[in-house]
C-alpha cells in the first residue's frame, strides 16, 4: 500500500514558499499581451528581450519572468522564496552535504540567490528579497483579465514521485493530498505545500522533469470568468485549455489556458482552506475518494495529461502509464458509442 515519509517538522533551511518562473517564449509582444490582458499581470521592469511581470498584490519585483529566444520555449527554472538570507548559507551547506551543486548567482531584481538541480535535474533557485514594487491592488482601480494577485504554485510531471515526495518531504515540504491507483495502489500524485495553502508544487505523473503548469490566484470565479472574455477579445480564446471546472482534491475552481508558447498557466480564486496546523493529516485519495467529491466538468483533454513545458538543461525521463485515466477524447467516443 502506497505510503508517504512523515512529516519533516524542522527542516535543515526554511523554505517559505515556491514564487516565481522564467520562460522562454518566441514572441515577447504577443507573450506580454497574453499575460498582461488576459491574466492581469503588471510588468514591474523591461529591458532588451526580457520582462519582469508580478501579480497586482505581489511587493516582489517579479513572479514571471519571461525572455524572448528563437529556440523551443522552456522553462529556465522555477524560484522559491526562504525566510531570511540566513538561511540561504544553510540551503547551500545543506545541498552540498547531499552531492548536490548550489551556486551563488545574479538576478534583476532578487537579493542573494543560490542556484542548484534537483536530484532529478530541475533548475531551481532560491532567494529571500526582492526589490519592492508597489502593490498595485491599492494603487490602481484598472484590473484587466482575470486580475492575477499571485503566484500560487507550480505542478512537475515527475518520473519518480515516490522520490521526489521523499527529497521534498526532506526540505520541509508537507503533504496535503496524495493519490493512489492502479492494482498495485501506486503512489501518481502528492500535492505539497511549505505556506499555509494545500499547494507549493505539486508531482504528478509524466516524463518528466516538465513543467506542467503554474498557477496563480484570482479574486473571484467571476474574475476568473473575465480572463476567458478577455481571450476571446484578444484572439487568445483558442487557448482555454481546460475548464472552467472544479478539482476534487481542495475542491477548487481551475480554468487552464496555454500561453501563445504553449506553456500553461492555470487560475485559481482564493484557495479553499487553511493549511497549517499540524493535525492536519495527508488526505489520501483513491479511486473510491474520488467518485464521492463534488468535481465537475468534462475530463482533460489528452494534450492536458501529456504537453509540459521542458526545464532548461535536463533530459526527461519517461513517466509512468496511470492505469484508468480517461481523456476528453476517450469520453466523448464512449458517450458516441452508448
Ligand atoms: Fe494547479
Amino acid at each position: 500500500m502506497a505510503t508517504i515519509p512523515p512529516p519533516v517538522y524542522y527542516p535543515p533551511f526554511n523554505i517559505t514558499r515556491v514564487s516565481h518562473a522564467k520562460i522562454t517564449v518566441r514572441d515577447l509582444e504577443r507573450s506580454l499581451a497574453f499575460y498582461t490582458r488576459v491574466l492581469g499581470l503588471v510588468v514591474s521592469e523591461r529591458e532588451g528581450d526580457e520582462v519582469w511581470l508580478r501579480g497586482n498584490e505581489e511587493v516582489g519585483h517579479h513572479s514571471l519572468i519571461l525572455r524572448r529566444s528563437d529556440e523551443p520555449p522552456l522553462c529556465e527554472y522555477i524560484g522559491l522564496r526562504v525566510l531570511t538570507e540566513l538561511e540561504l548559507e544553510k540551503a547551500e551547506a545543506h545541498f552540498r552535504s547531499i552531492g548536490l551543486a548550489p551556486e551563488w548567482v545574479e538576478r534583476r531584481g532578487q537579493g542573494r540567490t543560490l542556484f542548484l538541480r534537483d536530484p532529478f535535474g530541475m533548475p531551481m533557485e532560491f532567494c529571500a528579497r526582492m526589490d519592492l514594487m508597489p502593490r498595485h491592488t491599492i494603487t490602481t482601480d484598472h484590473f484587466p483579465g482575470a486580475a492575477a494577485l499571485r503566484f500560487d504554485h507550480v505542478q512537475v510531471h515527475s518520473a519518480d514521485i515516490p522520490a521526489a515526495c521523499a527529497f521534498y518531504t526532506g526540505l520541509g515540504f508537507r503533504t496535503s493530498d496524495y493519490l493512489v491507483g492502479g492494482p498495485d495502489d501506486t503512489l501518481i500524485g502528492v500535492f505539497m505545500h511549505r505556506k499555509d495553502t494545500p499547494w507549493d508544487i505539486v508531482f504528478m505523473p509524466g516524463a518528466g522533469p516538465r513543467l506542467h503548469h503554474f498557477a496563480y490566484v484570482t479574486p473571484s470565479v467571476q474574475d476568473m470568468m473575465k480572463a476567458c472574455d478577455a481571450a476571446g477579445i484578444h484572439r487568445f480564446g483558442h487557448l482555454v485549455e481546460r475548464g472552467p471546472g472544479r478539482h476534487n482534491q481542495g475542491h477548487v475552481q481551475y480554468t487552464y489556458f496555454r500561453d501563445p508558447d504553449g506553456h500553461r498557466v492555470e487560475i485559481i480564486p482564493e484557495p479553499p482552506h487553511q493549511m497549517l496546523d499540524i493535525e492536519q493529516m495527508p488526505v489520501r485519495w483513491d479511486e473510491a475518494k474520488r467518485k464521492a467529491t463534488m468535481d465537475w466538468g468534462y475530463p482533460p483533454p489528452q494534450c492536458w495529461y501529456d504537453d509540459a513545458s521542458r526545464f532548461a538543461g535536463v533530459e526527461p525521463r519517461p513517466g509512468m502509464v496511470v492505469p484508468g485515466r480517461i481523456s476528453l477524447e476517450q469520453y466523448l467516443a464512449q458517450r458516441a458509442a452508448e
